[in-house]
């Protein structure tokens, strides 16, 4: 009896170890509702190689909105092959004076490439609210730390593109501006909470299409 037992224990842990190489991968199925570890599998049989390419970041985003700022996403929400695997891209273009404002992935730290331009890109740690900030050129890598609100600004002189990868497949996406003017928070508890005067506070939610 105790050998049979001791013969089940060690089925069940080498088979509990060994469980994150049974799977080779997992591409999302997005017939299915996705979790807060992502997407379930979709069937062996109906996976191809078009799950795991992604074509869209050779495309320049369009740039013409307030921050003159484009975000080409390729994570699990479209790049089916990156679900569970911890790891997603993105493109950024900066068109000139454009900005990538305050914002933060809550599920993810990031680095970044510059392919082209000249960026100030930054982050602020949350335990003292320190800024670290750099001038950034083609070819130059800078990573912001998990949580942290980060930005990037054109400061060149022609339009920049930078391409960002994420440690996880759903790196999640709060702007700050966005936060707090572009939904009906009523503008005097934004004005309580941030200690920006009530006009600014009207304007920036005319900006952003927010009410209230
Ligand atoms: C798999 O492909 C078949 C045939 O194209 C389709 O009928 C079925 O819905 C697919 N299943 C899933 C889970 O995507
Ligand atoms: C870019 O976006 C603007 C504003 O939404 C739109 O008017 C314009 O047609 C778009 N340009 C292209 C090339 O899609």
């Amino acid at each position: 009896m105790l050998y049979i037992f001791l013969l089940a224990f060690l089925f069940f842990s080498t088979s509990s170890l060994s469980h994150g190489s049974v799977l080779d991968f997992c591409v999302a199925d997005y017939m299915a509702p996705e979790g807060p570890a992502g997407y379930s599998c979709k069937k062996l049989a109906n996976v191809t190689v078009d799950d795991f390419v992604f074509t869209g970041l050779g495309v320049p985003g369009n740039t013409s909105n307030i921050f003159k700022a484009a975000v080409t996403l390729a994570v699990d929400a479209q790049f089916p092959g990156v679900n569970g695997l911890g790891i997603s891209m993105a493109r950024l273009d900066l068109a000139i004076g454009g900005v990538v404002p305050l914002h933060i992935h809550s599920g993810a730290s990031e680095v970044i490439i510059v392919e082209q331009g000249t960026i100030l890109a930054g982050f602020i740690s949350a335990a003292a609210n320190t800024v670290y900030m750099k001038t950034l050129n083609k070819g130059d890598i800078m990573v912001f730390p998990q949580g942290l609100l980060h930005f990037e600004v054109n400061t060149g002189w022609n339009s920049a593109i930078i391409f960002a990868s994420f440690s996880s497949a759903n790196p999640g996406l709060q702007i700050v501006d966005l936060a707090l003017f572009a939904n009906d928070l009523p503008s005097e508890l934004v004005v309580k909470t941030t200690f920006l005067d009530y006009l600014q506070v009207k304007k920036l939610k005319a900006v952003f299409g927010g009410t209230g």
